[in-house]
């Protein structure tokens, strides 16, 4: 592990929760802030904030700089098979990128049958379903188990306070959601991307179990991928060497993602509605620690997390006043 327990527990007095720079319009999501300075650009700030069951629920140390620096790397590493939005990384929170309409759909690909919620594709399976989003899923799997072959599961993006919605292929081109030449570009996108994430993966001995692309129109009309990719908000990840073993005693496998923080929620019994319990700083440090042991097991080089204030040295770096 590459960054000191110390370092973490320290970094949880200057996590970047919001910011507010002169920098054009400012687009909040729920991780990233987003500024629009009119020149065809997007600047994407990625903050320490924590988002799970469609709900921000606090920061973690470094989270930002992890997330930002991992995209990034997986943008240069997938270029080959599919272009995407980025430009530069002029601060280690910080992507300069190419501003896209985004196709109003979520492209999930899925490898593995499981998740912890209700809307999961295991929660699905396990009440008895035989079908997912217009793909037939064999009897007799147990949970965690891999599906015959990776599948796509779009999803739509749901309003604030909604949560999404897994849809087959079908019902988004019956509700005019997407036409279908579009429709089949993404997948094939999606598809060709969640392979080349899974091969990289395999090689550094993690498991790419499911992942979410976004992907928008550029301004030249080609389809491209947007957001973030393959990070551990966007997907999951387990650790290869100890998944057979942990199957075949019904074990959960070791997972190295937002997981983490999904299942301590969980079993604080929230499930995304009404009150957010306030995690306690053991978690926040713990989960950080797992988002940089990703980071450091994908890319195969150790994370160096960024000490100095983030927003003076954000300004700074985008050259503009804090
Ligand atoms: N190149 C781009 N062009 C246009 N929009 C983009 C581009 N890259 C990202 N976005 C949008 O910017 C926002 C990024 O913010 P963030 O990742 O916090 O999104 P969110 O959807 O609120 O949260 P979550 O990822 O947890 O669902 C998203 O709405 C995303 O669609
Ligand atoms: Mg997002």
């Amino acid at each position: 592990m590459s960054v000191e327990l110390a370092t973490l527990r320290e970094g949880l007095a200057y996590t970047l929760d919001r910011t507010d720079l002169p920098l054009g319009r400012k687009v909040e999501g729920k991780v990233r802030d987003s500024y629009l300075p009119g020149d065809g650009t997007r600047v994407l700030v990625t903050t320490d904030r924590i988002s799970a069951f469609d709900r921000v629920l606090g920061t973690l140390p470094f989270k930002g700089q992890v997330l930002n620096q991992l995209s990034a790397w997986w943008f240069e590493t997938t270029r080959e098979v599919a272009p995407n939005h980025l430009i530069d990384v002029p601060d280690p929170c910080v992507t300069r990128a190419r501003e896209c309409t985004p196709l109003p759909v979520e492209w999930v690909m899925r490898a593995y049958v499981t998740g912890v919620t209700s809307t999961s594709i295991w929660a699905h399976y396990a009440k008895g379903a035989r079908e997912f989003c217009g793909h037939r899923l064999p009897d007799g799997m147990k949970k965690n188990e891999p599906l015959p072959e990776a599948i796509l599961t779009p999803s739509t993006k749901a309003h604030e306070g909604a949560h999404d919605e897994s849809v087959s292929r079908e019902t988004l081109l019956e509700r005019g959601v997407i036409d279908e030449a579009t429709f089949e570009a993404a997948s094939a996108i999606a598809h060709a991307l969640f392979a080349k994430g899974r091969a990289v993966c395999a090689s550094r001995g993690l498991i790419l179990v499911d992942t979410k692309y976004e992907l928008g129109r550029a301004a030249d009309g080609s389809i491209v991928v947007i957001d973030e990719i393959h990070t551990p908000d966007s997907s999951r990840y387990w650790l290869a060497d100890s998944y057979e073993g942990r199957l075949s005693r019904g074990e959960e496998p070791e997972s190295f993602d937002k997981e983490y923080v999904r299942r301590w929620l969980a079993a604080t019994g929230f499930t995304g509605d009404g009150p957010i319990p306030p995690i306690p700083d053991d978690v926040r440090v713990e989960a950080s620690r797992r988002y940089i042991e990703a980071c450091d097991a994908i890319r195969g080089v150790a994370f160096e997390p960024n000490l100095e204030p983030p927003l003076a040295r954000i300004a700074h770096n985008l050259g503009v006043a804090a």
